[in-house]
């Protein structure tokens, strides 16, 4: 697990002119007074090796990393924005554990920084269905997914009382609301849509998100070759933010079988809210940017006794960012809920949601 460096401030000044090749642009002297930020271990790329887990199981492929791929290859400006939004996430998270600047969007004291954001988020979603034919997505799987996603985020998920007590006084309420705003329908006959945001192009057969600085898009389709589903991560382009999921594994499902609990849509909105996977898509040296879950080596799958230990610590495997069966992920941490929170501060990419 690596932590983000803290240092004194005299440290921090005389660290001001290492910082210069930076790419980012809100290092103000300001902010080594305060806190310095260790970016070493940042990456957006990951190994093919990687990618492919310990698992040779076929319907779990990590296809957000795979989307973000091509995406970084589709859009030069991409790595240097996420990289920044990085950089902020950390700042925001050091200056809240260090008791220094101020929460955003409260009027707390401090210096005068914004922190995490404090308080109830609430995220209208637009659910957009290109569907085979005309009412295969029920209303049913609609109704089901909000409620899914609103019992995950605000700790209500009946599951969560098996959480082992190594893990129980982390288990965070990231107290956001989903609140269903529109639902739109395209009948298509095409059966597999793919990964390459093909769903998102109207030109292409697809639906174009609506506006996605004040809503949460979701899509769902045929996405093909098992795969469940995938989200692009905070600061990729407007026309294809928000999440998609496959129609069988939208809302609550028989068709979806292990995974038909509504729990894709949890995962990836953890993605669309910056979450990494838990193992940090890599080995053990490699990390989730998350200080309180524990490093592990690769994806687990199924329902993983506890416990499970893979370098050194015991899984988390039960954290929604793992690759487990629906009815057997059941919590975010409080450093992921952090993680996320530090999105929607002023200046964030999820700012326009609170404001
Ligand atoms: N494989 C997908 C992704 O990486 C989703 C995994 C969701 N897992 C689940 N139990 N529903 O984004
Ligand atoms: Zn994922
Ligand atoms: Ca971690």
């Amino acid at each position: 697990m690596k932590k983000v460096i803290l240092s004194a401030a005299l440290l921090g000044l005389f660290l001001v002119s290492c910082e210069n090749d930076s790419p980012n642009i809100d290092d103000t002297v300001e902010d080594f007074q305060e806190v310095q930020i260790d970016m070493s271990d940042f990456s957006l790329y990951v190994d093919q090796d990687d990618i492919a887990g310990k698992s040779a199981n076929s319907i779990e492929k990590c296809v957000s990393m795979k989307n973000l791929e091509y995406r970084l290859s589709k859009n030069k400006g991409l790595a240097k924005k996420m990289y920044d939004i990085e950089y902020n996430t950390r700042k925001a998270i050091a200056l809240k554990n260090q008791g220094k600047g101020k929460p955003g969007g409260g009027n707390g004291g401090g210096g005068s920084t914004p922190t995490i954001f404090e308080g109830s988020i609430t995220i209208p979603v637009v659910v957009n269905i290109i569907e085979q034919f005309s009412g295969q997505v029920t209303q049913n799987q609609i109704n089901s997914q909000i409620r899914v996603l609103n019992e995950d985020f605000q700790n209500n998920n009946s599951n969560t009382v098996g959480v082992p007590s190594e893990f129980a006084g982390l288990v965070a309420d990231v107290d956001v609301a989903f609140v269903l705003a529109g639902v739109n329908r395209v009948v298509n006959s095409k059966a597999s849509w793919g990964t390459n945001d093909a769903m998102k192009i109207p030109s292409q057969g697809g639906i174009a998100p609506t506006d996605p600085s004040s809503n949460l898009n979701l899509w769902v389709c045929e996405i093909g070759g098992g795969i469940l589903g995938y989200a692009q991560f905070p600061g990729g382009s407007e026309a294809t933010d928000g999440v998609v999921i496959g129609t069988n594994f939208f809302g609550e499902t028989n068709a979806g079988g292990i995974y038909g609990k509504g729990r894709t849509g949890t995962h990836e909105v953890g993605h669309w809210l910056n979450l990494r996977h838990i193992w940090g898509d890599g080995r053990c040296n490699r990390d989730d940017f998350v200080a309180d879950t524990p490093s592990s080596d690769a994806p687990n799958y199924n329902c993983p006794s506890y416990p499970t230990v893979n370098c050194r610590t015991a899984d988390m495997t039960m954290n929604y960012m793992d690759y487990v069966q629906d009815d057997c992920m059941y919590m975010f941490t409080a450093g992921q809920n952090d993680r996320m929170r530090a999105l929607f501060v002023a200046g964030g990419p999820k700012e326009s949601f609170v404001n």
